[in-house]
């Protein structure tokens, strides 16, 4: 009697422990509390999850299984084009918004078999923890869609994959478009049609995006070489991103882009085997990268950008960071190298990401993503 009370009592204390976030925000997002205290829901179905999602009540969701959206919104038939070629390792796309038709009216015709589910992900409302249990929590066949204010969100654990690979516009991982203090923690994502991660042209606010995994291995690629092209895509109007022990791998482009007027602080990330660019920045971009490691990454930064970038070493990251800026490092990679120290007001009292050595950042190639909390 005494030792089966003393086991329940063991068990609901690891229920528990288990139905809560791991740690807390670093960085921008610093405070993000989510579905704070409300008891967890455990969805078993794609209707539960989406509508968990979706509702307007502070919640704990639990993902303890594989939720499978293929095939429950139907496929589509239809032509498409083929950009880079009809080769059996290339990407071809859908013509999304008459993307085809206005952007590559040259490409040939194909004819493109996809997934619906895919192309638009699941609405996530404010005030919610999405948090995968084990290694359990999957979502398959569609992503996460944080738009039109939602705030106070946090994603943990969780793996998002198999969105129409083989077709640019087949999907995003994760959107967020117009939202404010987002933590995206210990995520992986594989296997998309278009982006990781997209932080599109209206404001995101405060984000932090950590220990998660981007891997671009694929079959389909817009550069036909098993690299995936569009990475992460960072746009937004008014956005401060903090990007730390992520571990961004198989990429050939876009990972990340970053445009608008987006203040990024990425530090002690790995940059692991890329065929083509890592960081697009263009005009309106101000980007800090320290403590980093960059291995086998042919292009670490794409020529002509106009954004500003500060890089490795740098005293003057003291005052407006909290600390000095740290060294990157460099294995078989090209360069990466920007000083320019004019931007750095911005992070004056923010909740800035502390940096250690780039050494350190080798632990990312065993942290990141999910199933490691
Ligand atoms: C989210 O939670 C905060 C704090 O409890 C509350 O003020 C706000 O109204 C909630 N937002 C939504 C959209 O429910």
């Amino acid at each position: 009697m005494r030792s089966s009370t003393l086991l329940s009592s063991a068990l609901a204390a690891l229920v528990q422990t288990a139905a809560a976030v791991t740690g807390a925000a670093e960085g921008f997002a610093k405070g993000v509390t989510g579905g704070g205290s409300a008891s967890p829901v455990y969805p078993t179905t794609t209707a539960q999850l989406v509508s968990y999602l979706g509702d307007s009540s502070a919640r704990v969701i639990m993902l303890d299984r594989t939720f499978d959206f293929t095939g429950t919104e139907g496929t589509v038939t239809e032509t498409g084009c083929a950009p880079w070629g009809t080769g059996s390792g290339c990407q071809t796309s859908i013509n999304l918004n008459n993307w085809c038709t206005n952007y590559q009216p040259n490409a040939p015709k194909v004819t493109v078999k996809y997934d619906k589910a895919g192309i638009l992900g699941i609405t996530v409302k404010s005030n919610k923890s999405i948090i995968g249990v084990g290694n359990k929590g999957i979502i398959k066949g569609k992503g996460l869609r944080l738009v039109s204010g939602a705030k106070n969100v946090i994603i943990q654990n969780v793996h998002i994959t198999n969105l129409n690979p083989q077709y640019v516009w087949g999907g995003d991982a994760i959107t967020l478009d117009n939202t404010d203090v987002i933590w995206i923690d210990h995520v992986s994502t594989s296997l998309v049609g278009r982006q990781h991660v997209v932080l599109g042209n209206n404001p995101s606010g405060r984000v932090t995006i950590s220990n998660s995994k981007f891997d671009g291995a694929t079959s389909w690629s817009a550069t036909c070489n098993g690299y995936h092209y569009w990475g992460l895509y960072f746009t937004g109007s008014n956005d401060m991103i903090t990007f730390k022990n992520n571990l961004i791998y198989k990429m050939s482009g876009r990972s990340p882009k970053v445009a608008g007027n987006t203040l990024l602080h990425a530090v002690n990330n790995y940059w692991y085997d890329s065929k083509g660019h890592s960081f697009e920045i263009d005009s309106g971009a101000k980007v800090v990268v320290e403590g980093s490691i960059f291995q086998n990454i042919q292009t670490p930064l794409e020529a002509g950008g106009s954004g500003k970038l500060l890089t490795g070493s740098n005293s003057a990251c003291s005052a407006y960071l909290g600390h000095a800026c740290q060294a990157n490092g460099f294995g078989s990679s090209g360069t990466l190298s920007g000083t320019d120290t004019s931007f750095l007001s911005y992070f004056s009292g923010k909740n800035v990401a502390s940096a250690t050595d780039y050494n350190t950042a080798k632990n990312v190639l065993n942290t990141a993503g999910f199933g490691t909390i």
